[in-house]
């Protein structure tokens, strides 16, 4: 199984962000883990960027993917061009937060990204994204 992760704004300064939403490990250190939670029946790439753009083109090239795993970031709340890109995506796609993305500021109740994945997990800090691998683990 081929897996695309995918990390938007803000994501490369993990270890720097605030620790109580975010956790400590950075992004690297999150990959590492996934890499060891996915064993040899999943292969992970690794995508981060800063600019809605680069991450909607990323989805485009990436459709023959049996999986994308997104964590949008900032624009899990206000991007439609994300939203529409994941909708062209046939496989299974996950959203993962660090945080408690529901329980926060009302602004992050906003969400362009959820009706179009199949499943979101958040608010366990690293360990969200490590559901995610035991979820498509399960679903092999
Ligand atoms: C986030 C939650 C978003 O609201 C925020 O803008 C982020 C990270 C999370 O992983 O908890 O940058 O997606």
């Amino acid at each position: 199984m081929r897996v695309l992760v995918i990390n938007g704004p803000n994501l490369n300064m993990l270890g720097k962000r605030p620790k109580e939403h975010y956790g400590t490990l950075t992004l690297d250190e999150i990959n590492n883990l996934m890499i060891k939670e996915a064993g040899n029946a999943i292969h992970l790439d690794f995508f981060q960027s800063n600019c809605e753009g680069e991450i909607v083109s990323k989805i485009q090239q990436s459709l023959d993917y049996d999986a994308i795993i997104i964590n949008p970031a900032a624009y899990t709340h206000t991007s439609v061009a994300i939203h529409d890109a994941l909708e062209i995506f046939s496989g299974l796609k996950i959203e993962v937060h660090l945080s408690e993305v529901d329980n926060r500021e009302d602004f992050r109740r906003i969400n362009f990204v959820r009706d179009v994945c199949n499943i979101c997990f958040s608010g366990g800090h690293e360990k969200s994204y490590l559901e995610a691998i035991k979820y498509l683990k399960k679903m092999m």
